[in-house]
């Protein structure tokens, strides 16, 4: 199995620090893959052992994407708009997920990130420390992924399947 971010030892990370596993593939073919590829303790990857989404065909989210979605809004709506929408403060974020890796995104969260542009002053805070965030991030981006290529519509997924006991084992560990 290849070694994979956990989610705080993520949010430990600076920016730019997430290394690509041997192995992987480029860039635009981990960004492009959101197929899950396998299931483990509740929670789906694709082939390249990035966490996604899996929706069923009576519309049931996976747990984690579920908590993703309860997750972002708490912690990240504010600035990003309902439903990953975007808002004056900060870009549509379900496209921004589709257009950066797993490893950027995890980066960007944890570092925060600056663009100094048109006079404006666009500050994504580090967010690397809070564990309201950092023990969520697999679940924020499969969450946020699901509503960039549209799988997951706006709203509260009606559907959605129960923890599994290693998520919940795993989310104890990371917030106690
Ligand atoms: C205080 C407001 C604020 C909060 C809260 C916030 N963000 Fe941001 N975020 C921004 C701004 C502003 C930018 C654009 C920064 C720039 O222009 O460089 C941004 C950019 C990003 C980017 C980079 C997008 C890109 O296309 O380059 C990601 C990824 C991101 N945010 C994820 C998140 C996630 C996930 C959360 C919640 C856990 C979150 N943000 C919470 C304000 C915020």
């Amino acid at each position: 199995m290849t070694p994979r971010l956990t989610a705080f030892a993520a949010g430990m990370l600076v920016a730019g620090a997430a290394a690509l596993p041997a192995g992987a593939q480029d860039d635009q073919t981990l960004i492009e893959t959101t197929q899950a590829a396998y299931e483990e303790d509740g929670r789906y990857y694709t082939e390249h052992d990035i966490p996604t989404y899996q929706v069923d065909e009576d519309g049931t989210v996976d747990w984690p994407t579920y908590s993703g979605f309860r997750r972002y809004h708490s912690e990240c709506h504010v600035c990003h708009g309902p439903d990953g929408m975007g808002s004056t403060y900060a870009p549509p974020i379900k496209d921004g997920v589709m257009d950066m890796t797993y490893y950027d995104f995890v980066a960007v969260v944890a570092g925060g990130q600056k663009t100094d542009g048109g006079g404006g002053n666009s500050v994504m805070p580090a967010l690397g420390t809070n564990k309201n965030v950092m023990c969520y991030i697999d679940d924020i981006y499969a969450y946020l992924r699901a509503r960039g290529t549209g799988d997951v519509s706006r709203g509260r997924p009606s559907k959605k399947d129960r923890p599994s006991e290693a998520w919940r084992e795993a989310e104890n560990a990371c917030m106690g």
